[in-house]
């Protein structure tokens, strides 16, 4: 069926069109051919933004690991799934068949029953990117279990939040994990984080680094035992398309970090349908995303798109530095790597250490590149593009978010002309609209304004779970009937979209979003500390880094020096985690706030990224005296 696997401009349009004008018929023309339901759907979708309330598939029944595994067993059986790359490149990388992941998720899933999981409860999965997450959390799947994957580099507060936000019954964690030439505990983590989560029952440990470790006789077991006695088949548990799939955190501009609730049908369906397209998936392809299974992007685009299509998939443990920078191209070429799929910040950084790195390997698989998390600037659109892709690997600059759960604006390769720094068109089912501050949408082309969505599509999530409160404040009550992405946007002359950044107080650094909120908890948790404000500032190769403004209690000139800033950054890696740490601490004597006592960021911002030339008006504030102050000490 040509609307599933677009190959030409034209096609694109036609394509789009359809899917816009006859969206239901659209979507559910895709889900009738290309999956396995128990039951087909009465609705394709309810919907009301107002509430907000989005439905598709209703009615329909589906396990989506049948999707992502039992269905290719007929026909690839020993086509690898997964190929794990471990961090030792001396360590052999696994392949793993359909046919073995089906037995280890079903053995898995058999474990999580034996130990009381049942459908609807929520289980935390912090481990490091080794086949065992993949396996665990398609376990969960497997039993209608919500899983709750918490990237392993969050601390154990952050995660003791997350894992008390959703009231998890267990949390799925190894040993430890490897990181370049670092080992780090995270058995620890969780121990620590479990001293203040009382819901939590049991812990499975998985063995990798081998390191002891305290067990908590009657809470604590390790895995591996209880998987070799696991029957190799497990039922899977028949799900509405509605149930919920997956719980995943992100940060807010304000407040806890929210829990993203992704549904099972639309998110599958969803998923599926813009790997194959965006990436030009065809049978025989590797294909590989460096992100971490933590984030959105491995939810959507290491586990569930791929495996729905029956691809193979590259899981790496390691990082982009070891053991030298030249390791993504040496996977490349050992694995053939047909699509690859990193964040801006990894070409930067990569970029920076020359190209003796790039060209002792080679690249020629090669088909697809693309690239997320954050705006791509030109000098490494450039640099990605002639030098890992030669100039004959279309760049897919894909945006998107963990709300959304899938690729929302992107170019399809092949068909879309692509423009440095532009995301390009929307996705078929997708319909941007770029609104004026005044909550008039920009029809024209040539306009910026702020990104929202009119109409639903299926990988939306439904909800924050318990608070649909601030779901619906959050992203459906600045402008009436639609969904705000919190980004800001521009259309060009024909249409295409170019992301310019957040409007709001959430800053991306190195493709991780961070909310300002829990950082600045963080770092007034100092007992030093009276109150502090963080900002963001453009960096080289992180896009953006934090910039801090911390007010001390009591600023005796000689007590504001280095250890206190080193502190501080211990405070924030252990509230938050190493990412959220800040590059630049300023001391100051105030912060500039309105009269209602707000700081003002927007001006805190301006000084950090050195661009004083238009502060505005400052006469109104509260304080006016320790702008200039501040402006005299900025670092
Ligand atoms: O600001 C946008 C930026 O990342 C935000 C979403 O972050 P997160 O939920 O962590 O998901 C990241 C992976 C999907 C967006 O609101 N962003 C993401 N992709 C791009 C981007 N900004 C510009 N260009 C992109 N391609």
């Amino acid at each position: 069926m040509s609307n599933y696997h677009i190959k030409h401009l034209e096609e694109y349009y036609q394509v789009y069109r359809k899917s816009v004008r006859e969206p239901e018929h659209f979507w559910e023309e895709i889900a009738e051919e290309h999956f396995l339901w128990y039951k087909k759907w009465d609705n394709v979708l309810t919907w009301d933004f107002s509430k907000p309330e989005v439905k598709w598939f209703e009615g329909a029944k589906l396990n989506i690991t049948v999707n992502c595994i039992d269905r290719h067993l007929t026909t690839s059986a020993n086509k690898t799934a997964i190929l794990f790359e471990p961090n030792n490149p001396n360590e052999a990388a696994e392949h793993i068949t359909y046919r073995q992941l089906h037995k280890r998720v079903c053995q898995f899933a058999n474990v999580l029953k034996d130990k009381g999981i049942k459908k609807g409860d929520r289980v935390c999965i912090y481990l490091p990117m080794i086949p065992e997450l993949a396996i665990a959390t398609l376990a969960c799947a497997r039993i209608g279990a919500i899983h709750s994957v918490v990237f392993a580099g969050f601390s154990s507060t952050a995660l003791a939040t997350r894992i008390n936000d959703s009231d998890c019954k267990m949390v799925i964690t190894s040993d430890g994990s490897y990181r370049g030439a670092k080992t780090i505990d995270l058995k620890g983590i969780v121990d620590e984080a479990l001293n203040e989560c009382p819901c939590v029952e049991s812990v499975l440990v998985v063995k990798r680094i081998h390191s002891e470790i305290n067990m908590k006789e009657g809470r604590d077991e390790w895995i591996a035992p209880l998987l070799e006695e696991a029957y190799e088949d497990c039922v899977p548990e028949v799900m509405d398309a509605e149930d919920p799939l997956f719980i995943l955190y992100t940060s807010g501009s304000t407040g806890m970090p929210k829990g993203m609730v992704h549904s099972t049908a639309g998110y599958m369906v969803y998923t599926a349908y813009t790997f194959k397209n965006v990436f030009q998936y065809k049978e025989g392809d590797v294909y590989w995303c460096t992100a971490d299974i933590g984030w959105i992007t491995g939810h959507s685009y290491i586990v569930y798109g791929p495996l729905a299509n029956g691809a193979t998939t590259v899981m790496f443990e390691g990082v982009p530095s070891y053991p030298d920078f030249g390791r993504f191209w040496d996977i490349v070429e050992k694995h053939k790597i047909n699509q690859f799929y990193t964040a801006p910040t990894a070409i930067r950084a990569l970029a920076k250490e020359g190209l003796e790195l790039v060209e002792k390997y080679d690249l020629s698989s090669l088909k697809v590149l693309g690239s997320v998390g954050e705006p791509i600037n030109e000098e490494a659109w450039h640099w990605y593009n002639d030098n890992i892709g030669k100039k004959q690997s279309p760049i897919v600059d894909t945006w998107w978010q963990t709300e959304t759960g899938g690729i929302m604006i992107t170019p399809i390769p092949f068909a879309t002309p692509t423009k440095p720094t532009y995301a390009t068109l929307p996705f078929p089912g997708i319909q941007p609209a770029l609104m004026d501050e005044e909550g008039k949408e920009l029809k024209e082309n040539q306009v910026s304004g702020r990104l929202c969505i009119k109409f639903p599509w299926p990988s939306m999530a439904r909800t924050i779970w318990g608070n649909h409160q601030r779901y619906k404040d959050t992203y459906f009550s600045a402008f009436e009937n639609k969904y705000f992405t919190g980004d800001g946007a521009l259309r060009d002359e024909v249409g295409y979209y170019r992301i310019t950044g957040r409007v709001d107080d959430v800053i991306i650094v190195s493709g991780h979003n961070l909310g300002t909120a829990p950082i600045e908890d963080a770092v007034n948790e100092h007992p030093a500390v009276a109150e502090s404000a963080i900002v963001g500032f453009p960096h080289d190769i992180k896009g953006n880094a934090l910039y801090g403004y911390v007010i001390l209690k009591d600023v005796g000139e000689g007590r504001v020096h280095d250890n206190l800033r080193k502190e501080i950054n211990q405070i924030i890696t252990e509230h938050v985690g190493p990412i959220a740490k800040l590059d630049k601490i300023q001391f100051t004597k105030g912060l500039p706030k309105t009269r209602s006592g707000k700081i003002m960021r927007r001006i805190l911002r301006k000084i950090a990224s050195n661009d004083t030339s238009n502060l505005g008006d400052t006469s109104t504030l509260l304080n006016p005296e320790v702008v200039q102050d501040i402006m005299d000490n900025v670092l």
